[in-house]
């Protein structure tokens, strides 16, 4: 199509056909002419055109003819041309009522093509018109299909989707919701959250959520315990337009995962390697006692090269009895058993004999080792787990940190904790990696330290430790710039807080 305009001329005098086809080609319109209503009708069914111009000086003999034309073709402005001498027709009187326009003649010829522009204005605007309401019908029907669409996958989800309110209401679930949640009768929206969910920290969630807290692209994982069904819930801000601020949070989304057999597994891996560990600990510590009594010479003097197996020998057993020793700690952790006693503890001094006790190991690496602190105030904690804690992360800062570089530890009273830096210049922990490094046995693969032994339990016992604690632990890391990891602990209150001797 070359863009121009198409004109159906309909007239029944020769002469007047090929004279107006002469002057509207010559005005650059693309004209095909008919010599009465049904020839029109004919090319019509073929080919679409923009206007229709009727020129007839005999009355007009079909008029149902050119009834069925306006039907068929009720967008395409008609312009009728009429003489004075056939105004008395009443064929082409009717036909000019249902006609856009019509121009009597005699006529100038620009009056003839400005009624015909007007009548190309008015088909080109009527086409823009319906196609712009075509686009609608189509975004509407798009739209109803892809909320079908997302019905039926939401509803055919094994995992529960819930999507609340700024009012913490529920107003979309699925049928698993109800099956995870174990309800029986069906749930009228909008529903407060607390009468579904009694979990005290997921609607704190939904409450940070709602109140702007969290980044719009942030989603928030946590546990909840239903009673008989431990899921992982994932809560995300739902978004919806605003005229002043573009998107706004108008509530939240959460999907929920039944981990319950998962937990079950991960609890019967954990009895198994308890049980594990600790009938391999008694048979190596006996066997750690004897190659002790032969390398010091007790049960008869030793060749220098006897000796020197011996005390490899030693060195492999403490390497294991250091994992076993891990590996229960962490599975004391987990059933809650780890923290023995909890009594009035200076953080400080803990501190500064971990310090102490690594200074040889950062001298041999060229670190320098520095530690400070500022107001410090009692925690209530046991103090062998502290040690566990500033051991673990004083070790992991040096041998982390293969160039050299420094390791600041501060730690400082902040009104009801006391926050604690393990600061290092070393190689750092990219950010994909951060969120697994308090993972249990998670190593990160990094090809300057890839010498340092270790089994990836540390973090995990320092986290389930501070935890143990009611304390928190966070980390901020750059890569080939250091690692800060930043502990805080509850202070005692003062009731409780004379440091025991
Ligand atoms: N200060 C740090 N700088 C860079 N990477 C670190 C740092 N601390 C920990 N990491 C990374 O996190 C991983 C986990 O640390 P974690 O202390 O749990 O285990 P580990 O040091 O490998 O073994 P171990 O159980 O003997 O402590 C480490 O393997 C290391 O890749
Ligand atoms: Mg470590």
């Amino acid at each position: 199509m070359d863009g121009k305009t198409r004109i159906l001329f309909v007239g029944d005098e020769n002469h007047h056909r090929e004279s107006y086809e002469r002057l509207l080609t010559g005005s650059g319109y693309e004209v095909i002419t008919a010599e009465d209503g049904q020839a029109a009708l004919d090319i019509l069914a073929k080919r679409q055109f923009d206007i229709t111009l009727l020129d007839f000086n005999m009355p007009i003999e079909d008029q149902k003819v050119f009834e069925t034309l306006f039907k068929t073709h009720p967008h395409m402005p008609v312009v009728v041309l009429t003489g004075n001498e056939t105004t008395d027709d009443n064929a082409l009187e009717s036909i000019k009522k249902s006609a856009y326009d019509f121009i009597t003649k005699p006529f100038k010829t620009d009056q003839f093509l400005l009624t015909v522009k007007r009548a190309t204005d008015k088909s080109n605007a009527g086409k823009k018109e319906r196609q712009a309401q075509e686009e609608i019908i189509q975004t509407l029907f798009d739209f109803n299909t892809e909320k079908k669409r997302l019905k039926t996958i939401i509803n055919c989800m094994a995992n529960g989707v819930m999507v609340t309110n700024s009012n913490l209401e529920i107003i979309l679930y699925n049928p698993a919701l109800i099956r995870l949640m174990g309800i029986s009768e069906e749930i009228k929206n909008p529903v407060p959250v607390s009468r579904i969910i009694n979990d005290k920290s997921l609607i704190s969630t939904l409450e940070k959520i709602q109140s702007g807290e969290c980044q719009v692209d942030e989603s928030i994982s946590q546990e909840v315990n239903t009673g008989t069904r431990v899921l992982r819930a994932i809560s995300a801000p739902a978004l919806a337009p605003d005229r002043n601020v573009f998107w706004k949070v108008a509530g939240a989304v959460t999907v929920f995962e039944d981990i319950s057999a998962f937990k079950q597994l991960d609890l019967m891996k954990s009895d198994f390697l308890n049980m594990v560990a600790h009938e391999l600990r008694s048979p190596l510590v006996s066997i750690r006692q004897l190659n002790s009594v032969l390398s010091e010479g007790l049960a008869g003097a030793l060749q220098e090269k006897q000796k020197d197996f011996v005390n490899r020998g030693i060195k492999k057993i403490d390497a294991l009895l250091e994992l076993i020793n891990d590996l229960l700690d962490v599975a004391k952790i987990e059933a809650g058993k780890y923290v023995r006693q909890k009594v009035p503890t200076d953080i400080g001094k803990i501190i500064e004999e971990a310090v102490s006790i690594m200074a040889p190991r950062a001298d041999e690496q060229g670190i320098t080792l520095s530690f400070s602190c500022q107001d410090l105030k009692p925690v209530e904690a046991d103090p062998k787990n502290m040690e566990e804690i500033f051991n673990n992360l004083i070790s992991n800062a040096i041998n982390y940190s293969p160039g050299g570089g420094s390791v600041t530890v501060s730690a400082k009273g902040m009104g009801d904790y006391v926050e604690i830096k393990v600061a290092d210049t070393g190689v750092g922990i990219s950010s994909e990696e951060l969120p697994k490094i308090f993972d249990k046995f998670y190593r990160v693969k990094h090809p300057k330290t890839r010498q340092v032994t270790g089994t990836g339990l540390g973090l995990a016992i320092v986290k389930g430790v501070v935890e143990a604690h009611h304390g928190n632990i966070d980390v901020e890391s750059i890569v080939d710039k250091g690692t800060t990891f930043r502990i805080r602990i509850p202070v005692m209150t003062e009731s409780k807080s004379s440091i025991r001797p």
